[in-house]
């Protein structure tokens, strides 16, 4: 290990990630009896700029007045560019008691973005004396946010999540896509030519490099990397084959755009009985192979190691936050 220590932020269970536009108000009360673990009230792209008003009193309202259970509440707030983001942050923090527990802000390009939303909320925080201190979640989803994700993941102590936008980051970087988070036929490889024999195509992920690259500086600063949207939420197996990649990877959790996509982020991204039953066996061997002054032993013909109690104990303890937050 180095010498230097990564601090974990604060633990939560995030694998699914509901979005809720802030002005469809009749949403709330369905997203806060949904399995989600995480629910975000949207006040940015699915509002639109006539609404914000009127999404801001609802969302302020719902805070208040609607029981969110043991969900992780969250407000995504406007971008450092629109005139919206002041009074999201002022009048949510004014106005609403202490049941929020995050801010996601969107588009974050600099770790000067984080700065300032993060002074505005100690600000009103102290100003209105509110006890619990919020989080941050941030949208990687620009290529300057991408470019800067290191600075940005290090940026405040409020940070607790990394986000993969997938629509946006393909609008800055003028990716050519078909459906939000969806494959690309066209990122592929053509097999070489032959003889006769027909080629094939093996599609590729697109979105490797921005996934794996927001990971690295999300878990190099303790924060949880979550992958974003999938836009066709009548494709089950395509969310399913998109979450798994990303939390092949090391992403924790994925975003749901509607309500069937919950149970399929809850699935994937929990553990399942069979890897935590593995990763127990793996754990008494070594300490079967440690009690006999082994580093190293077999475990059905396969090496393990001393990395393999880490990567054990990391998958046990997240299952045992998760059975715990369902009681
Ligand atoms: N949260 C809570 N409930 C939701 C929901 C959400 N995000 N999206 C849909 N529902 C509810 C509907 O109200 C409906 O309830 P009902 O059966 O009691 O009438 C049910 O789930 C089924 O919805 P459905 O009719 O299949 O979808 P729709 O056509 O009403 O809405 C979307 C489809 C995509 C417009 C809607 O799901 C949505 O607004 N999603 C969030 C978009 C968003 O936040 N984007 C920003 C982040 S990318
Ligand atoms: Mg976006």
């Amino acid at each position: 290990m180095s010498f230097t220590i990564v601090q974990e932020a604060t633990a939560r269970i995030n694998r699914s990630e509901l979005a809720v536009p802030g002005s469809q108000a009749k949403l709330f009360e369905k997203a806060a009896v949904s399995a989600a673990d995480v629910i975000f009230l949207d006040l940015e792209d699915s509002v639109a700029p006539d609404e914000k008003p009127q999404a801001r009193r609802n969302v302020i309202a719902a805070i208040n007045d609607i029981d969110w259970g043991t969900k992780t509440l969250s407000v995504r707030i406007n971008g450092l560019d629109t005139h919206f983001m002041y009074r999201d942050v002022v009048d949510v923090l004014e106005q609403t008691r202490g049941r929020l527990d995050l801010f996601m802000i969107p588009k974050v390009g600099t770790a000067a973005d984080v700065y300032a939303v993060d002074m505005l909320t100690t600000q009103i925080e102290a100003a209105m004396g509110r006890g619990k201190r919020l989080g941050f979640e941030l949208i990687i989803e620009t290529a300057l946010g991408l470019a800067n994700v290191e600075a940005i993941a290090g940026a405040s102590r409020r940070n607790e999540s990394l986000h993969f936008g997938v629509a946006d980051f393909s609008a800055s970087t003028r990716a050519r896509t078909t459906n939000i988070g969806g494959a690309n036929p066209n990122y592929a490889v053509l097999t070489d030519r032959d003889g006769d024999r027909p080629r094939d195509t093996h599609w590729g992920d697109q979105w490797h490099y921005a996934i794996a690259r927001m990971v690295v500086a999300a878990r190099a600063n303790g924060l949880r990397p979550i992958d974003g949207p999938f836009g066709d939420f009548g494709d089950a197996d395509g969310y399913r084959a998109a979450a798994h990649r990303a939390t092949a990877i090391g992403c924790e959790g994925k975003w749901a755009i509607h309500p069937s996509q919950v149970g399929l982020a809850n699935e994937v991204c929990s553990p399942s009985d069979k890897e935590v039953g593995k990763a127990r066996r793996i754990l008494a061997a070594m300490e079967q192979a440690q009690a006999e002054g082994k580093g190293a032993v077999s475990l059905d013909g396969r090496l393990i190691d001393l990395a393999s109690i880490r990567q054990a104990e990391a998958l046990v303890r997240k299952a045992e936050q998760i059975t715990a937050g369902a009681r």
